[in-house]
């Protein structure tokens, strides 16, 4: 074959034997014209950029420095679920949540797939580290890709380049990732700005712990540090090993004392971790500082709390609806540049906007499928799933506690979902169990910006529903099993948060945003044993007095609306967890169907 001809690979900065033998073994298979080793450099940054403006899939903005717009394929535009694969030996370890193949014939149909798919580009060979390189057991992965658009995005969200490398040394392990956009080029052939295929597969080898995508060139389908390692990948390795990888947020709040406390939180995606993550407080001398806004690895220290960090290194969060009026924190972090903005539309003298920047859109723009809109315009100028992607330590706020690698105790994880009606504002977990019965059951209704039908109930288990690397029922048991590992009073405290609750007349209940540092003031409160609650079916619920809503204009009726447990409303849920707990059959733990029964009790 070609190998012996392919420029960059018989000069390789590393020793490493494995990823050697894995580079040339892939790049026989894929045959590109090169092999380049990313350094992750300035340099380097400024060549690729340089290359995907000349191929016009960057539009380099004239009001923000070193940042660019991007414009996918409109049908490469979020993760694609029903092409996301658990590819583990046996099948019931995939579960009923996840799609799942034989390990054995994926690889067949994968590697026809890879065969000769990067001819007329190069393969990028990305050394990347999930946390910091510094900790006892460093989380290397090393993705190879024919994107530039991948390559430059990586490194914005993981640490990336020669030192990651270097730090591997030459037998270190490390997450082998393969990633093509599937889309060949052949000799002469006008390239498009952006390449994907009609194809695609997200796979997991979770056994093997290693990661194949093919097809598209976006977000959670290519980045592949991300999901697909820091939840899907981890989430196994956590489950053998005794940790949790997480899809949650991460914050440090300090009250009017000086007191700190580490709060985690998962939410499905779009219902607002990021936001909740570069939170400014609305009452006076609470202080909230980010740690992370996605994922949350935890383990237990030698203290016997739950230590989380955040394993990423930027940001890619969800642009429409961010604005200074929301998050101004993240307003704030993509002002000083250096990142992409994908499929949001670009302003006339360079910049880019969104939905919900600015109460009014300007009077033109041309939208994230290049054609000219203004406020007229049937179509939002944005994709829903549009997104930034910026170096989180531009964050104002963000922790310094961030680069630890020991990470900071939590004391208290909050699960929330998207409802209009039925879940409180906030109420407090009894105890472990209950707490982990509220994350399986966890719900939210499904959006506009995802497909099927709109206000939808489905459940979404700690956020975690299509992260889970392996069988949910399983998944939760290792909840289980992790409240027994720590005396109680370690523990995280659990809660259940709702900001999506609707009047009748369709408006949210409460303000969210800014004001949810009044339920992380009860929060603390109940932390500290001073916050009254009162005990209902579904857990411990503010007083309508406990709950700090000096200053909002909300009527006492509308605080006790937002915090109203309704047994009629409770009941209906009944039949659709008991629906869901039957998917699991015998793996579910016996404590989950317990949790339901002192449910239905209460509820009598
Ligand atoms: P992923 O990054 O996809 O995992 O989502 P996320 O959980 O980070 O969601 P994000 O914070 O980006 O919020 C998504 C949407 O929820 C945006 O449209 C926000 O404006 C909206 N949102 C966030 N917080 C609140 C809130 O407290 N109240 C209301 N009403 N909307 C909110
Ligand atoms: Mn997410
Ligand atoms: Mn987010």
């Amino acid at each position: 074959m070609t190998s012996v001809a392919t420029p960059g690979l018989d000069n390789a900065p590393t020793t490493h034997a494995r990823l050697l033998a894995w580079v040339r073994e892939m790049a026989e298979l894929t045959t590109p014209d090169q092999v380049v080793w990313v350094d992750g450099s300035d340099e380097e940054w400024e060549r690729l950029t340089g290359k995907l403006v000349d191929a016009g899939t960057f539009t380099r903005l004239q009001a923000k420095p070193n940042s660019f717009h991007c414009a996918s394929d409109p049908s490469d535009v979020a993760r694609v679920e029903d092409r996301t694969y658990i590819c583990s030996v046996d099948e019931a370890d995939a579960g009923p949540t996840n799609n799942w193949m034989e390990p054995a014939e994926m690889k067949s149909i994968m590697t026809e797939l890879y065969r000769g798919c990067m001819r007329g580009r190069t393969m990028y060979v990305i050394p990347f580290c999930m946390g910091p390189v510094e900790a006892e057991n460093p989380m290397f992965g090393v993705e190879l890709t024919d994107s530039e658009y991948v390559v430059v995005s990586m490194r914005v969200m993981a640490r990336i380049g020669q030192y990651v490398l270097d730090a591997m040394g030459e037998d270190r392990p490390f997450v082998p990732a393969m990633h093509s956009l599937g889309a060949p080029l052949d000799e002469g052939q006008q390239d498009v700005p952006w390449p994907c295929s009609d194809t695609k597969y997200i796979v997991h080898f979770p056994e093997e712990r290693a990661i194949w995508s093919y097809g598209s060139g976006y977000g959670g389908n290519a980045l592949l540090g991300k999901k697909c390692y820091s939840l899907r990948i981890a989430s196994v390795m956590a489950r053998d090993e005794g940790w949790l990888a997480e899809h949650m947020l991460i914050l440090k709040l300090t009250s009017p004392q000086q007191k700190v406390y580490y709060v985690a939180g998962a939410f499905p995606s779009a219902c607002g971790k990021t936001n909740l993550a570069m939170l400014e407080p609305t009452i006076p001398g609470w202080k909230v500082e980010t740690i992370g806004d996605d994922i949350a690895w935890m383990r237990f220290g030698e203290d016997g709390r739950l230590y989380a960090i955040n394993p990423e290194f930027g940001l890619f969060g969800v642009a429409p609806g961010t604005g200074y009026d929301t998050n101004p924190n993240a307003m704030r972090t993509i002002e000083h540049g250096n990142s992409v903005f994908t499929n949001v539309a670009l302003t006339d003298d360079g910049d880019v906007w969104w939905e919900g920047m600015t109460d009014d859109a300007p009077a033109h723009l041309t939208d994230w499928k290049g054609r000219d809109w203004t406020p007229e315009s049937d179509e939002p100028s944005s994709h829903p799933n549009s997104r930034f992607c910026t170096p989180i330590n531009q964050c104002p706020i963000l922790a310094p506690e961030y680069t630890d690698p020991k990470g900071v105790p939590i004391s208290a994880i909050l699960f929330g979902g998207r409802r209009k009606t039925t879940i409180p504002l906030v109420s407090e977990a009894r105890d472990w169990n209950h707490g982990v019965f509220m994350g399986a059951t966890l719900s939210s209704e499904t959006t506009a910006a995802a497909t099927g039908a709109v206000g939808v109930v489905r459940r979404d288990p700690f956020a975690m529903l299509p992260f889970i690397g392996y069988n949910a029922a399983d998944y939760f048991g290792h909840w289980v099993n992790t409240g027994k590992q720590a005396d109680a009073t370690k523990l995280p405290r659990i809660f259940y948060v709702n900001w999506f609750r609707r009047d009748e007349d369709g408006g949210f209940l409460w303000p969210g945003f800014g004001e949810n540092s009044r339920v992380l003031k009860w929060v603390v409160e109940r932390l500290e044993g001073t916050a009254a609650a009162v005990e209902t079916p579904v857990g411990h619920v503010p007083t309508v007095d406990s709950l700090d809503v000096s200053g909002l204009d909300m009527a006492p009726e509308q605080v006790a609306a937002a915090l109203a447990v309704k047994p009629e409303e409770w009941r209906e849920e009944i039949p659709q967890i008991t629906e869901w707990f039957e998917k699991f059959g015998d793996k579910l733990p016996s404590t989950m169907w317990d949790e339901l029964e002192i449910l239905k009790s209460r509820l009598a």
